[in-house]
């Protein structure tokens, strides 16, 4: 009922079905007023609404209406609808009159496709002991309609709204329990007060709290979010729905929505978009017009940037900048750049999400590009490989780096005990941002290469490079330091080394392959695949490395967009007889078995186990439960995905081992 097509990080643009018709996701629902609405939204880009039952059920002639020809009659519409339950009223009110069983009951009899049970919001920063009450209650009602829809056989989807206000750990309590009913919908409820009072950042501490035990297999939606300032943030949180009374709400007080933040008509000197409105009027033609004329143009314009803004994450998913696209929005107002820095405390989630290559460069916007999940990656990765005695820092260059330096290298600092150079002994590194530190063998592997950042520095990325290299630094006997970069550095650190040798790079192509193996595979990767009478064949017209074999055996395929290996059958079998279960491999279970040798790809369903570190777009090997290889191909998602889903493809098979 909800399948993701395309991920960018924890970001998914998907395809939500329901008996009204598909919705892409992430979509945005305009909330639509059952009595007073004036608006026609589909004509303006909505396939899915959401309106209130509980309105419904409370106003006699529309609930007649409602019972006797349907929701979809009453509002006037024929795609998929998604009701709310009357807990919005309730917050407000303290109160309803209707019973949670009573309005899962009339959802059901009304027809609505996705329906709400009757949760209760806790605005946040309230008492930890109301938070804790308001949750099992909440709880309990979620695990009541579940139930009563199983019992009455009921056709609507339903949606279990989390809550907790803002006390992250019952936010993952919640979330939690909720995940161990069959729910259809996660909705995050109760974050409308920290939206409307810019707590941005206290939005991404519970958002991202709750996803930590939300199932990723389900959509969510994010309750009462309009504003398209905010949606590619809360994308990249893994939000797929949000609704908007905003386009409304706002028009009626003559203000239009921008992904640059609000714009009051009485300021306005110039229309702020594109869209019909503002090319068909000037803000004076607006300002001269009748009230309700004025608002349904408004309207109509909010309306147009919301779904704009919609279509551009979207595509900004498929083309894997989701976050530059976040990072370019939170600079909409401080409070957005806080929440995008809050954002950072969790890149380790992020990083578990985040695909290993993508067809767009990492582009680095500012000190906050720092915190992303390619960062830590890469300097984890760093820790991890295997160290030699010395270390030399270079100044960058043209990327590739590699193909750039030559010859004598400067003048060099040294930290640490000065002693003589052993050029074999050294590991050759260049100083940059935002990866600190890229050793020249693997420069070309995706995003090392694939990257930009301005060549005037900021002070924020030279101090975090600079912390990274005296971390780092501790693993080598000595560090030496380029002297063009060591004003760069905290100087008092290092002392000038008077070089009696001339200190040279040499390049070596069996190392390169070697060390881009460990970086991908895992330490001895390298040593393992590339044995006996290796043989390296590059590409004539740009001099890459495109073919590596063992006599006339292939081993691996060189990539040329991200320069990762793409095994053959003999590099299949060298990795698996050189790793240990269950590194490098998923895991399928005896039913697969001949699908898998035979070369058929491998869907979630059939995974028993996998290695944790394996993320979208590896290369992995396909194994059963007694480690016998079967087959070896791409990881469409990542560890954690595979594990969760039980629909769709989690490796595409290069080949089966079978002859
Ligand atoms: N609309 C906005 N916030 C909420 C919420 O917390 N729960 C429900 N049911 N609807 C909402
Ligand atoms: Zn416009």
């Amino acid at each position: 009922m909800f399948e993701i097509k395309a991920k960018d990080g924890k970001g998914r643009v998907g395809v939500l079905k329901t008996r009204h018709g598909d919705v892409k996701t992430p979509a945005l629902m305009p909330v639509i007023h059952p009595r007073k609405q004036v608006i026609d939204v589909a004509k303006y880009g909505a396939d899915i609404v959401i309106t209130n039952a509980y309105l419904i059920y409370k106003d006699e002639d529309l609930k007649k209406k409602a019972i006797d020809e349907g929701l979809h009659k009453l509002i006037n519409f024929d795609g998929p609808v998604m009701t709310d339950s009357g807990s919005f009223q309730l917050s407000v009110y303290g109160d309803v009159e209707i019973t949670n069983k009573e309005v899962i009951e009339f959802q059901e009899l009304i027809k609505t496709d996705i329906g709400t049970s009757l949760d209760i919001p806790t605005a946040p920063f309230v008492e930890r002991e109301k938070a804790e009450s308001d949750m099992e209650i909440t709880i309990e009602r979620a695990r009541e309609a579940i139930n009563y829809k199983k019992e009455q056989n009921m056709e609507m989807l339903l949606n279990s709204v989390v809550q907790g206000s803002t006390f992250l750990d019952l936010r993952r309590e919640c979330a939690r329990e909720l995940s161990k009913l069959d729910a259809d919908l996660y909705p995050i409820g109760a974050v409308v007060p920290l939206m409307e009072s810019y707590h941005y950042r206290d939005l991404v501490d519970v958002v991202m709290n709750t996803m930590k035990d939300l199932s990723d297999t389900v959509p969510r939606h994010l309750m009462g979010a309009g504003h398209p300032m905010i949606f590619a943030l809360c994308v990249a949180m893994g939000c797929d729905l949000f609704d908007s009374a905003a386009y409304i709400l706002y028009a009626e007080d003559d203000r239009l929505l921008s992904t640059r933040g609000t714009f009051k008509l009485e300021n306005l000197q110039e229309m702020p978009c594109s869209c019909e409105v503002c090319t068909s009027y000037t803000p004076d033609d607006l300002r001269a017009m009748p009230k309700e004329k004025r608002r349904d143009l408004i309207a109509q314009h909010n309306l147009h940037v919301s779904f704009a803004e919609l279509r551009l994450i979207r595509q900004a998913i498929y083309d894997g900048n989701l976050m530059e696209l976040v990072e370019e929005r939170c600079r909409a107002h401080p409070a957005l750049l806080e929440a995008q820095r809050q954002l950072g405390n969790y890149a380790e989630d992020l990083e578990k999400y985040d695909p290993r290559s993508k067809k767009s460069a990492f582009f680095y916007t500012g000190p906050e590009s720092l915190l992303r999940p390619e960062v830590l990656r890469h300097m984890q990765k760093l820790r991890e490989m295997p160290k030699k005695r010395d270390l030399v820092i270079l100044p960058p260059t043209r990327k590739p780096y590699s193909k750039f330096i030559s010859g004598k290298l400067g003048e060099f600092y040294v930290y640490g005990e000065e002693r003589e150079i052993d050029l074999d002994n050294a590991d050759f590194m260049v100083m940059d941002i935002p990866f600190g530190l890229i050793p020249l063998e693997i420069d070309e592997v995706y995003p090392l290469s694939q990257s930009d950042a301005p060549k005037t520095r900021d002070v924020d990325s030279i101090e975090f490079i600079e912390d990274f290299i005296n971390e780092f630094g501790e693993y080598y006997e000595q560090v030496l330091i380029h002297s063009r970069i060591i004003n760069d550095l905290d100087s008092d650190l290092y002392v000038k080394y008077s070089l009696s040798d001339d200190i040279r790079y040499k390049k070596d192509d069996v190392k390169k392959v070697k060390a881009i193996a460990d970086y991908q595979f895992g330490n001895g990767a390298g040593d393992a695949l590339f044995t006996g009478n290796i043989n390296i064949e590059k590409s004539k017209k740009t001099g890459k490395i495109r073919h590596i074999y063992d006599g006339k055996v292939l081993i691996v395929n060189m990539r040329a967009s991200d320069s990762y290996l793409i095994l053959s059958k003999e590099g299949a079998r060298r990795l698996h007889n050189a790793t240990q279960y269950p590194k490098n491999r998923v895991v399928v279970n005896k039913d697969s078995e001949p699908f898998a040798l035979d070369g058929k790809s491998v869907f979630c369903k059939f995974v028993v186990e996998c290695d944790e570190n394996i993320r979208a777009k590896d290369e992995v090997l396909i194994v059963n439960e007694e480690d016998k290889l079967l087959a070896y191909g791409k990881a469409m998602l990542g560890a954690c995905e595979i594990e969760q889903f039980k629909t769709g493809q989690a490796i595409k098979t290069r080949k089966g081992m079978k002859k």
